[in-house]
């Protein structure tokens, strides 16, 4: 039996060309057995008929606030409380806008107001007014309260630009909707994970180290045990509290790392090596404190293994994830270290003195896999990860279903 089956989704659709593909989501909804409610505002009906939608959901479409015969039918509130999720999509930038101030001047709106089910919007838009300040602002507003974003995807848009700003496709917004209802996806998945930077020993009291501060991975961890999952930490030196639930070794250098993954992971499935891990480390290291002697000092640098790699090489090893932390061009070092990796995705993000990233709350990222990327904008790393982990959940079950099949 379907997850869904028998799930009340109540869908609304706002203004925007990305609702035809509206259309082929409430057909995939219906397939898997949800209930579904259409309710459509005045623009969306200029872009798609409520026929077509009552013909695929099986009821009449929901579009008047004040509207007689469906309110002594099923009144607003009533329909507020029948929802057990709403899923707006396409969500525009004026829909939003709308929602991050409280305006209940539409029947979309009202019920999002007046429900107390999630609340989940596909945002599409063209690229300029998703990354306009206002709209971020009014995303910002929305996640705070507790709305959930699903994308929007980067790519060729309908007004001929390219960006982010496309509504995710109607499988992948059904998956999302899959994973709500899924409580515990992972249930049973054993997950091990890196976090925090190493430190590379000098002499006795000195080291190379970095600025990741392990914030993300474990928050990761902490997601990953909220899905249900099994968790393995692997923690560089942070001074951060180990989340309920995870179980946690502490290494500092890259080789106590690599031996702690290679120590556990052929009884993983999920691999995530979120560790800021150096690539170098010092040839020698001095029994001693090194005194300043001359003017001048050279250390000679060798080669760490890459873990990540090294797992992802492994006969029958795990989905892999990795992390690809720039300071220009993440997307495209990102998907490059995601193919000489030979890993499963990768989340790439921007670091450096403006951005965000390392030592900070906040984080924003763009996942990628082979043939697809979702755009994760700044948010809390407590948000993102859940959001991250949750599309993990994903690939690796379509990854599972398609080896098992
Ligand atoms: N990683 C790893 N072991 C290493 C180095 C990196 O497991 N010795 C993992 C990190 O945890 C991260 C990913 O590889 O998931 C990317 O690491 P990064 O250092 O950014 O990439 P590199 O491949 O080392 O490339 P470069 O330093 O040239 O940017």
């Amino acid at each position: 039996m379907s997850v869904l089956s028998g799930r009340r989704v109540l869908l609304g659709i706002t203004g925007g060309i990305a609702a035809y593909k509206t259309v082929e989501l409430v057909r995939l909804l219906v397939k898997a057995g949800a209930e579904v409610q259409v309710v459509l505002t005045d623009g969306a009906s200029q872009f798609v008929t409520p026929m077509t939608l009552q013909a695929l959901s099986g009821r009449p479409v929901r579009q008047a606030l004040f509207d007689e015969a469906h309110e002594a039918a099923m009144g607003h509130i009533e329909l507020a409380r029948w929802a057990e999720i709403i899923v707006v999509a396409p969500a525009s930038a004026s829909f939003m806008a709308r929602l991050a101030n409280g305006f209940a001047d539409n029947l979309l709106a009202t019920l999002c107001l007046a429900t107390a089910a999630p609340l989940c919007l596909a945002p599409a838009m063209n690229q300029q007014m998703w990354q306009n300040p206002a709209t971020q602002q009014n995303v910002a507003v929305l996640r705070q309260r507790g709305v959930q974003l699903w994308g929007p995807a980067t790519g060729d848009q309908a007004c001929g630009e390219v960006g982010p700003g496309r509504m995710l496709e109607p499988d992948a917004l059904l998956q999302q909707i899959c994973a709500h209802f899924s409580s515990g996806l992972l249930a049973g998945a054993r997950v091990l994970l890196t976090a925090g930077p190493t430190r590379e020993p000098i002499d006795p009291v000195r080291f190379i180290g970095n600025r990741s501060s392990g914030k993300m991975g474990f928050a990761l961890a902490k997601a990953f045990v909220a899905m249900g999952a099994k968790v393995d930490l692997v923690a560089g030196p942070v001074t951060l509290e180990t989340p309920s639930g995870v179980e946690r070794t502490d290494v500092e250098t890259a080789t106590e790392m690599e031996e702690a993954v290679l120590g556990r992971v052929t009884s993983c499935d999920i691999f995530v090596g979120c560790a800021a891990v150096a690539d170098y480390r010092p040839e020698i290291v001095a029994d001693q404190k090194i005194k300043k002697n001359s003017e001048q000092m050279a250390i000679h640098l060798v080669r760490n293994n890459d873990i990540l790699a090294t797992v992802a090489a492994l006969p029958d090893g795990p989905f892999t994830v990795g992390f690809a932390a720039e300071t220009q061009s993440p997307e495209t070092y990102a998907e490059k270290k995601r193919i000489a990796k030979k890993i499963d995705m990768i989340a790439a993000n921007l670091v450096g003195a403006q951005e965000g990233g390392f030592e900070r709350d906040e984080n924003a990222l763009t996942l990628m896999w082979a043939g697809g990327q979702v755009v994760l904008p700044m948010a809390d790393k407590g948000e993102l990860a859940k959001q991250l982990v949750k599309l993990i959940a994903e690939h690796y079950e379509n990854r599972h279903t398609i080896k098992n099949t």
